[in-house]
């Protein structure tokens, strides 16, 4: 039993770490943020902020997402905390330069 499970739970562990910050957080962005941000963050539909000028700190972004703000609308129930610091660290790759 255990020889099965181990390989399994390896295999979760790693994928899991190698879609961190890339894959997931992509995947989000492109289903709940990119229809008013754009792909590459500078769409600006219904007055969405320009991703790759923000500066924004990671608690504020992950709060911005939690509640809202103005148009945008608060992601705390479709979003897990998880999925929140995907998204996070997915829209700064955004910026120009990256910082
Ligand atoms: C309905 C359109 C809409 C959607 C969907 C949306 N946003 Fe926004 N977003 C806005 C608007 C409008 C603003 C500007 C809010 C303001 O300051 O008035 C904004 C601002 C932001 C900011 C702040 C940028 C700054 O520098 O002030 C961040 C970060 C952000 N959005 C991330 C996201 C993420 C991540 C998602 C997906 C989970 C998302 N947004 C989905 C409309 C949207």
């Amino acid at each position: 039993m255990y020889i099965i499970l181990i390989p399994l739970l390896l295999f979760l562990i790693t994928t899991g770490f190698s879609t961190r910050h890339t894959g997931e957080g992509q995947a989000l962005y492109d289903h709940h943020c990119a229809r008013c941000h754009g792909a590459d963050g500078t769409r600006g539909m219904f007055g969405a902020k320009n991703l790759q000028k923000s500066l924004l700190p990671d608690t504020a972004i992950a709060l911005q997402i939690r509640n809202g703000k103005r148009i945008m609308p608060p992601f705390k129930k479709k979003l897990t905390p998880d999925q929140i610091d995907e998204l996070s660290a997915y829209i700064k790759t955004l910026r120009k330069p990256a910082i």
